[in-house]
């Protein structure tokens, strides 16, 4: 096990990465001071797989523990869901000195934060993240909240984290598409910051998404790209310039997860997104067309969407004015310098959008 220390004033927390970390569960929450009640939430399809290893590690280190489940999906990761389980939360006697422990993806450590920053005006919270998604990047950096029928992420809240615990055992159970998926963001990672984390993936991207890397490997680059997410949260807690960074891929992305209405996964709308980031990138005469093209093929090799050239370009570039990021009617885009460094541009107009919309949709139809 090896673990990464998130220097955050006033409460810095431990990353523990290591395989058969969650068999150590309840003795890493004990050493955290937490108290002895606490919710441990979930969905369906995790509470199948992984929640009684969990459970009965905080039970034996003597935590008395209430099992909350919900349906898991973005659909579901709303304010009634929330509102359901502080009922839950309040039958259970829940008090002040209760914490919640976030067990599975994105959707469950995104929405038990929220429960957890709320509840009694906010409990301590705990993630164990269970998909790539959440093992480098949700599950780090204190951003929770819920979905509203008018758009993604649109209620929320920091509210970092007492522990993050990573098994990178429990990404075996992940299913192929969650993976290349979650694969995405460590692609993005290696291009914002890493250029030695992408020369590995460049030797061993089918290796990672067959889940074929030896254990030691496997937590070398979870654990890695868990400390990239730290490391800029850490420098930028509250979504200034630095952490923008983290937004590579993420303008075009979210525009074509909004206008498939979620038709693809998150992660799958990112690695059309850097696809499109990237020619931008060239066509500004910024970026080294030859790296460009070792980018497009490791996402080649990991696997690009297809069905894109169904969609409207100019809803596309429409709902990238839409993007939170987007500031004062400027488009704010990050771009690649070289692999493992990128710079914020403003003022990429609407044409230069359309454009790399359009080279996406032609290159990957
Ligand atoms: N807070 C943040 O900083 C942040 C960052 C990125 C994404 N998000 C949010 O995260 C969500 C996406 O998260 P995600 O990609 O982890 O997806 P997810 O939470 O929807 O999980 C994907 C699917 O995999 C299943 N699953 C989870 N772990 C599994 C395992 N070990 N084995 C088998 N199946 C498993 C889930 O039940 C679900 O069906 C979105 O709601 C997004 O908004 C938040
Ligand atoms: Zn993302």
């Amino acid at each position: 096990m090896q673990t990464i220390a998130l220097a955050l004033e006033p409460h810095p927390y431990a990353i523990h990465v290591g395989h058969g970390v969650l068999s150590r569960l309840g003795e890493l929450c004990r050493a955290a001071g937490l108290g002895r009640q606490v919710a441990l939430i979930t969905d369906h399809t995790v509470a199948g797989l992984h929640l009684a290893p969990a459970a009965a590690s905080l039970r034996e280190a003597g935590f008395e523990v209430t099992e909350v489940r919900f349906a898991g999906t973005d659909a579901a990761k709303n304010l009634r869901t929330a509102e359901k389980i502080f009922g839950q939360l309040i039958q259970a006697g829940l008090d002040r000195t209760a914490w919640v422990l976030a067990l599975g993806g994105g959707v469950v450590g995104d929405l038990a934060g929220f429960v957890a920053a709320t509840f009694l005006r906010g409990i301590p919270f705990v993630q164990v993240p269970t998909t790539i998604v959440s093992q480098v990047d949700a599950s780090i950096g204190g951003k929770t909240g819920v979905n509203h029928a008018l758009g993604k992420n649109m209620i929320g809240a920091f509210h970092q984290p007492r522990l993050v615990c990573i098994d990178t055992a429990l990404l075996h159970t992940l299913p192929r598409r969650e993976l290349v998926a979650g694969m995405a963001e460590v692609v993005k990672h290696a291009l914002i910051r890493d250029p030695e984390l992408f020369a590995f993936l460049e030797r061993h991207i089918e290796q990672v998404v067959g889940l074929e890397l030896d254990p030691d490997e496997l937590d070398w680059l979870i654990a890695g790209n868990a400390r990239i997410k730290a490391e800029v949260v850490a420098a930028d807690e509250k979504e200034g310039e630095l952490r923008a960074i983290l937004n590579y891929g993420h303008t075009i992305g979210h525009a074509i997860e909004s206008a498939s209405q979620y038709g693809y996964l998150h992660g799958e709308a990112v690695i059309l997104g850097m696809v499109g980031a990237g020619e931008l990138a060239v066509q500004r005469g910024m970026w080294d067309p030859v790296e460009r093209e070792r980018q497009d093929l490791l996402l080649v090799r990991l696997g690009i969407p297809s069905g894109l050239s169904r969609l409207n370009t100019d809803l596309i570039v429409e709902r990238t004015r839409a993007d939170k990021k987007r500031l004062e009617g400027r488009h704010r885009f990050v771009l690649p310098r070289r692999i493992g460094q990128v710079e914020i541009v403003d003022g990429v107009s609407d044409a230069q959008v359309r454009a790399a919309v359009e080279y996406v949709q032609t290159r990957h139809p």
